[in-house]
């Protein structure tokens, strides 16, 4: 028997101002996004900026439904509406913002299960780092790949 320990990096800015001119651009976006979120059930607005390898943005936000599974989250409708447009062209940095009754939270809300499975999808079809980027009032959080927030990945390979 052996004990291993996995380690992850992330990287944390006390506000946008500290980051790259791009990634402040994302975070604006990310939190832009969130006027498109429909959430009369949950009140909890999320907005996601997706950029693209061609410098395209995408912008993306929580779904709900009254039959509650029907629903879907931000980051889905981005990676989805990206995946459909621009099937070919790699997922390069995707920033997420998270309100609850239009307050954003303080500490970054982050990603589901679920959402972090379809990252390391696109991260894998396209060969490419996907960099994350987890906007809260307080403290923003940047992981530069979807391994560090989704740590023994399922994908294709176990099928092989
Ligand atoms: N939500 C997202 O949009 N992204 C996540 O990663 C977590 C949760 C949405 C789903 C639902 O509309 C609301 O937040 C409350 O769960």
């Amino acid at each position: 028997m052996s004990e291993l320990q996995l380690t992850i990096k992330y990287q944390e800015f006390s506000s946008a101002s500290e980051m790259s001119s791009e990634d402040q651009e994302l975070v604006a976006m990310a939190l832009e996004a969130q006027k498109g979120s429909y959430s009369p059930y949950s009140h909890f607005q999320v907005g996601a900026a997706l950029k693209l390898a061609n410098g395209v943005i995408v912008k993306g936000a929580n779904q709900e439904n009254a039959a509650y599974p029907s629903g879907l989250c931000a980051e889905r409708t981005a990676m989805f509406w990206a995946g459909a447009n621009y099937p070919d062209v790699p997922l390069d940095t995707l920033a997420i913002a998270g309100s609850d009754h239009g307050v954003l939270c303080e500490s970054p809300a982050s990603p589901c299960g679920s959402c972090r499975q379809v990252m390391a999808e696109y991260q894998k079809k396209h060969k490419r780092p996907l960099k994350v980027i987890l906007v809260g009032s307080k403290r923003i959080r940047k992981f530069s790949c979807v391994d560090d927030l989704l740590p023994f990945i399922f994908d294709s390979l176990h099928m092989e």
